[in-house]
């Protein structure tokens, strides 16, 4: 059991199998070994692989080499290979160093001490430098050209080339970059605060941030948060011009899906995330409104719907408000902003969220347990990412979701295009154009104006979900 959580912490299934053959392959070579253990003989020229599973916090697999055979016969000297840098996952590269570990900020560089009979292995390759770009989306070419890369070198302490300490540091670092998307509250949660959060958490606030690219806005913006998982000032390493040194560094943060966490990959969930933002923002309301309570008698649901100033404006946002009133609800349109404690309690105090696609929705973070959010999906072949953008991340939240598909007379693209122009149809040539063609049309040239009547019927759903 330890064997699989060990595992499951910091491999993905596949590797997980791909190990799996490994540490067969291993205990039949540690009974060959036995066997030569027991009758040694010297000109033994294949390589000896020994795999020893630990079952401490990491993984070693100690590697017998042709060399200790040949020239120290049966004694068993041994090289550890450390997995350093995990490469292999598909948002994120991490790397996790222990030991005696110097970072050269202004230079980007990242030195750590190797013994002469240490190997290090990336995936299956044995290797002694990385260059890593600290930012959860790897698979985004365009972003992270604009991510500073951190080189990392192994060199041996008594080498030159390994620098001196003029900080030491008790706490293990860990480094990331508020670059990219950053700015964008969705990217904001999905590329950095719940990476930030599944990296950190486990350090109980004693770990170093060392921050790249760094941004005062995100800092600013997201101070409670930072606050909480770190018990130390950020420290801007590209311009450090000093030597700091830690007993521990992680480069890169770890993520495995759209602006959530895939519970097999981790032991944490979007629950406890969530849970960590209401101690952080101290949020009280722990759940909805339950209109089954006959003691809330008098007290109204809240929805909120959230407007948006410059692109998918919500046209007849008046209407819906008065419509949504007289089901029983109590109206909020607001556009969010961009002080975090005001917005939180502001989302606390939601028991229906609704939007069209867009970063606002992101806020759901901060709803109370068995809120409903609607998702309103604008013209445009857009179920796919409103399904990975919001969708999945609100189930994964325990959230109740709605959905609300508009017809094309709800569009206002049909103010500039007839029914039947190529734009309206998804296998035509628009999306064969690519992401900048479909955004600046779909996203950034269309505004919704709702079928009041129709949407009634969603929000009538929403009230059933709050009956529990
Ligand atoms: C082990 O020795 C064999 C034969 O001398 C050689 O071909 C092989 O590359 C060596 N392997 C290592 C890991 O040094
Ligand atoms: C070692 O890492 C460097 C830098 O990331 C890379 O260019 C090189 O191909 C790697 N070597 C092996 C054998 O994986
Ligand atoms: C940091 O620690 C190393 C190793 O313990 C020591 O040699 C060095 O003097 C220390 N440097 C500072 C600035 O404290
Ligand atoms: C980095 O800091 C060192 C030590 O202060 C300094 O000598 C060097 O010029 C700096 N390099 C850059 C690129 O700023
Ligand atoms: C019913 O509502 C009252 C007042 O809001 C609350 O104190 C009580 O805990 C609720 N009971 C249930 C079963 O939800
Ligand atoms: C809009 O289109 C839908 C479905 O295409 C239709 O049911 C509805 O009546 C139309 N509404 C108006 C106001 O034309
Ligand atoms: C949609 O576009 C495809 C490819 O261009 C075309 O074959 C198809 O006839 C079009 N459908 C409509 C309804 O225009």
């Amino acid at each position: 059991m330890a064997y699989d959580t060990i595992f499951a912490r910091s491999f993905s299934k596949h590797e997980q199998r791909r190990f799996g053959c490994w540490a067969f392959a291993g205990f039949l070579i540690i009974a060959l070994t036995i066997f030569i253990v027991f009758k040694p003989f010297r000109s033994y020229s294949e390589p000896i692989l020994n795999l020893q599973l630990s079952m401490g916090a990491s993984l070693n697999i100690l590697l017998r080499t042709n060399e200790t055979i040949g020239t120290q016969q049966s004694s068993f000297e041994v090289k550890e290979l450390k997995p350093i840098c995990n490469t292999k996952q598909p948002r994120s590269d991490v790397c996790d160093i222990d030991g005696d570990i110097r970072v050269k900020g202004n230079l980007s560089t990242i030195f750590f001490a190797t013994s002469p009979n240490e190997l290090l292995l990336d995936g299956n390759n044995i290797n002694q430098s990385w260059n890593i770009k600290p930012y959860a989306r790897k698979f985004d070419d365009y972003v992270m050209g604009k991510i500073r890369t951190m080189a990392i070198r192994g060199a041996q302490v008594s080498a030159e080339g390994l620098p001196d300490c003029n900080r030491n540091y008790s706490v293990p670092a860990i480094v990331f970059s508020t670059g990219g998307y950053v700015g964008n509250t969705f990217h904001d949660f999905t590329d950095l605060l719940i990476p930030l959060y599944l990296t950190s958490i486990q350090f109980n606030g004693e770990v170093q941030f060392l921050v790249t690219n760094k941004l005062p806005y995100w800092t600013n913006k997201y101070r409670e948060v930072v606050q909480k998982l770190s018990n130390y000032e950020i420290i801007d390493i590209d311009h450090e011009n000093e030597v700091l040194c830690f007993p521990r560094i992680i480069v890169g943060l770890e993520s495995h899906k759209e602006f959530s966490i895939d519970t097999s990959k981790s032991s944490y969930s979007m629950e406890d995330f969530r849970e960590f933002l209401r101690t952080t923002y101290s949020l009280k309301r722990e759940s909805v409104i339950n209109l089954r309570n006959i003691t809330t008698n008098g007290k109204r649901p809240h929805l909120l719907v959230i407007s948006r100033s410059k692109t998918r404006k919500l046209l007849n946002a008046g209407e819906l408000a008065s419509m949504a009133e007289r089901l029983g609800f109590d109206v909020v349109i607001k556009e969010t902003g961009y002080n975090l404690p005001v917005v939180s309690q502001m989302m606390n105090s939601v028991d229906v969220l609704v939007g069209v696609h867009g970063a606002g929705l992101t806020n759901m973070v901060f709803l109370p347990k068995h809120a409903v959010i609607i998702q309103i999906i604008p013209m445009g072949k857009m179920q796919g990412i409103a399904r990975t953008d919001f969708e999945v991340p609100a189930k994964d939240m325990n959230l109740h979701y709605l959905q609300y598909k508009i017809s094309p007379n709800e569009s206002s693209l049909l103010q500039q295009y007839s029914y039947d122009d190529q734009i309206f149809n998804e296998t035509g040539p628009l999306y064969k154009k690519g992401w900048v063609a479909f955004r600046s049309v779909f996203l950034d040239k269309q505004d919704v104006k709702l079928d009041i009547s129709r949407f009634r019927k969603v929000l009538l759903q929403a009230l059933q979900l709050l009956q529990r």
